[in-house]
């Protein structure tokens, strides 16, 4: 049977929940988009993408997903033959080397595998090992939406720094933008690509590049970007209609305007990084407790290299599929599927499933969710141990007080 009804929980890494208040923002007729409102709406919500990602460079705009901002953040500083170090922590950064490759960009890889977050002095052997700065960029997430695991991007900036090596600094931050700090200046980030599907709970179709003298320098050093990826017409347009390379996507702009003012002026961004992080604190409680029957756990071990934004759950002796058919069939709650830690054609790809926690969410909305995968744990007779709602509970009263 279904019990199904009321208003369906997406609770998957992205697209995240879109809030009613920027769906409404976008129900709007066509604006003129050349000058007016639309003009003005734009210009004032740049300063807030910055302060967002902790930069005083310039951000641009592109109509596109996150795959777009990958091909645009190399297309405008790395040149075919040239080489990137993409340090793998999951398939997000391997996509993104994948992407160069079809640029014509040589890629070398660190694979840190699929449970851990960068080993900054395997990096830093390898930069002091580059002597003639072959390679021109390093790519890294901060969050890898798959594995869930965070990497520290401070941590690495200081160090990539130390080295002396040239190599740009490239931050895919995704899923972190809007859920988990990041500064991007003080980081020592050079180019950082971000989209407004997941923490800016926006639909998806919008993509941003932040970027410093040192990526604009890059930039002029290339003989030839193509017309719809290149930055410098959009960073400082003549017009409005340039900044987009034609265009501009005028109701997700609406509605970003709309979300921006949630979180940077309702309801803050600090608060909002800690909303964040508790909901996460109270699942990794609710998973330890459901994995004390041995059937269950964390993808990531340890705690201060998960990610705030999206949780990645390892099943074993039983199938993660039927928890998530069980979920949003049965109860209206749709959660992650194990996107890239197994093929997806072998049976492996089964033992995971990932619960979604960007956004816009709620404590009835987390609760709900986990009381939903434990009805499904019950429902399907899959051995979990007790009292994970209480953990969650407690982790949530906790941080209230
Ligand atoms: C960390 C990360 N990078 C890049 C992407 C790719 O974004 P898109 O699917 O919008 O192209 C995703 C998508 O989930 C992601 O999570």
């Amino acid at each position: 049977m279904t019990l199904d009804n009321g208003r369906k929980l997406l609770a998957i890494p992205g697209p995240s929940v879109v809030p009613d208040r920027v769906l409404n923002a976008m129900h709007q007729p066509s604006p003129n988009i050349y000058y007016g409102p639309l003009k003005e709406m734009i210009e004032g919500m740049i300063p807030d993408l910055k302060q967002l990602a902790g930069t005083t460079g310039d951000v641009v705009f592109y109509i596109t997903n996150g795959h777009g901002t990958w091909e645009a953040a190399l297309s405008n500083t790395v040149a075919a033959g040239e080489k990137v170090l993409v340090l793998g922590t999951g398939p997000f950064a391997l996509g993104w080397g994948a992407v160069a490759q079809t640029l014509g960009i040589e890629i070398e890889v660190i694979d840190f595998g699929k449970q851990s977050s960068v080993d900054i002095a395997q990096v830093e052997t390898r930069l002091l090992a580059d002597k003639n700065n072959d390679i021109k960029a390093i790519l890294v997430v901060q969050t890898d939406t798959s594995t869930s695991v965070r990497n520290d991007i401070s941590a690495l900036g200081q160090a990539i720094r130390a080295t002396g090596h040239p190599a740009l600094y490239m931050v895919d931050c995704m899923a972190s933008l809007g859920t988990e700090p990041h500064f991007m200046d003080e980081w020592l980030v050079d180019v950082m690509v971000s989209g407004c599907q997941k923490g800016l709970m926006v639909p998806a179709g919008m993509g941003f590049v932040f970027l410093n003298n040192r990526a604009h320098a890059a930039r002029r050093e290339m003989d030839r970007v193509s017309y719809y990826w290149d930055w410098a017409p959009r960073v400082a347009p003549e017009m409005l209609y340039q900044r987009f390379a034609g265009t501009p996507p005028t109701h997700h702009l609406m509605g970003l305007r709309e979300a921006l003012d949630m979180i940077l002026i309702e309801e803050g961004l600090e608060n909002v990084w800690t909303r964040h992080r508790v909901f996460a604190q109270a699942i990794w409680a609710a998973v330890d407790s459901w994995g004390s029957a041995g059937r269950m756990w964390l993808n990531i071990k340890e705690p201060d290299k998960r990610s705030f934004a999206v949780t990645s759950i390892t099943t074993s002796h039983f199938d993660g599929g039927k928890i998530r058919d069980w979920c949003e069939n049965v109860a209206g709650v749709t959660l992650g599927i194990g996107l890239g830690m197994a093929d997806a054609k072998s049976p492996e790809f089964e033992n995971y499933f990932r619960i979604g926690h960007m956004g816009h969410m709620n404590v009835p909305m987390i609760l709900g969710t986990l009381g939903t995968i434990d009805a499904a744990l019950k429902a399907l007779d899959i051995p979990h141990g007790a009292g994970a709602l209480e953990a969650a509970n407690h982790v949530i009263a906790t941080a209230s007080r």
